[in-house]
């Protein structure tokens, strides 16, 4: 059995026996041939679309870089112009509270002296005189609280917890809304001026908008200091922010600019915002570090 099979002869092995042999080989062998070219023309395709991935990723890599660069040197520029516009403000307010206001308040002494003269003058010349008396207090009722608007001196001089308090009564006073505010601890200390004026502005603009937008009668003004960072948080009872307005917020698509601009200048201090709405009311929360520059100053 063995032996029959121990010998193959060469012969035979490549031996085409006939004609629809010789067919089926050459069918064989196109058909693998274009199974190769097909398998080949399938890599080098699959080969080009590797490189365009790469390409188009290393370019998306690129732009995205890019404009992590732009939105930087545009969150830069921001800040910058907070600070700008916050020197101004301080600037304009002292001029205005200063100079125009006390040469009001000199105008207004040299009046009354007139005024307790007034029998001396003629009746059409006595009530001239009081009514512009009237006027110049009004006037220089008008510009204190633009002075004080647009840069409140107490928070300068006394810090923030006083300048809070005096700038919520006024608030209360002016438009009727209750402001409950809570400092823990009772005084917050002293902060770097940009630490100051931050949080002031946040409140400010938090309570503008409850007060613009919300129709809650009440607020409630939180402000919590920790050896770490200082957290604010602003809340009221009213109509709320709908999902999509606050969805547009978040991409800076609305027109209003106050929200967007307290998230900024947050952003400038390295610290958080949040603001959290529903048919009850608006929260608005934010935290702030204080790093080694403003404890010193708490300290001092
Ligand atoms: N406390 C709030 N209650 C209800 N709606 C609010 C409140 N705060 C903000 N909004 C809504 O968010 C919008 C954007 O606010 P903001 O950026 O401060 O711009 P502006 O006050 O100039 O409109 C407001 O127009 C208002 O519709
Ligand atoms: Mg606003």
């Amino acid at each position: 059995m063995g032996a029959q099979y121990w010998i193959i002869p060469p012969l035979y092995t490549l031996q085409i026996l006939n004609r629809a042999q010789a067919v089926g080989i050459v069918a064989f062998l196109c058909v693998s041939a274009v199974i190769i070219a097909m398998g080949e023309a399938h890599r080098h395709a699959r080969d080009e679309l590797q490189k365009s991935h790469d390409e188009l990723e290393s370019r998306v890599k690129e732009r995205t870089g890019e404009l992590e660069a732009i939105r930087g040197s545009l969150r830069k520029l921001t800040g910058h112009l907070l600070q700008l516009r916050d020197n101004e403000q301080r600037k304009l307010a002292r001029e205005l509270h200063d100079s125009v206001g006390q040469l009001l308040v000199a105008a207004n002494i040299n009046l009354s002296f007139v005024e307790a003269e007034a029998a001396k003058l003629s009746p059409r010349a006595a009530a001239a005189i009081a009514e512009s008396i009237i006027l110049l207090q009004q006037t220089i009722t008008g510009v204190r609280s633009a002075s004080y608007l647009l840069h409140p001196p107490l928070l300068d001089d006394a810090g923030l917890t006083f300048a809070l308090r005096a700038y919520t009564d006024g608030v209360t006073s002016r438009t009727n809304l209750e402001i409950d505010l809570i400092f823990s601890p009772d005084d917050l200390g002293r902060f770097t001026r940009d630490l100051e004026i931050a949080v002031f502005r946040v409140v400010q603009e938090s309570l503008a908008n409850i007060h613009r937008h919300s129709g809650s009668r009440v607020a409630r003004v939180r402000i919590e200091r920790s050896p770490a960072q200082i957290g604010v948080e602003i809340q009221d009872c009213g109509r709320g922010i709908s999902q999509r307005l606050l969805a547009d917020i978040e991409s800076g698509r609305t027109a209003g600019v106050g929200i967007g601009a307290m998230r900024e200048r947050v952003r400038e201090l390295g610290g958080t915002f949040r603001i959290h709405s529903n048919g009850n009311g608006t929260c608005v929360q934010v935290d702030l570090p204080i790093d080694s520059a403003q404890r010193i100053s708490l300290a001092s």
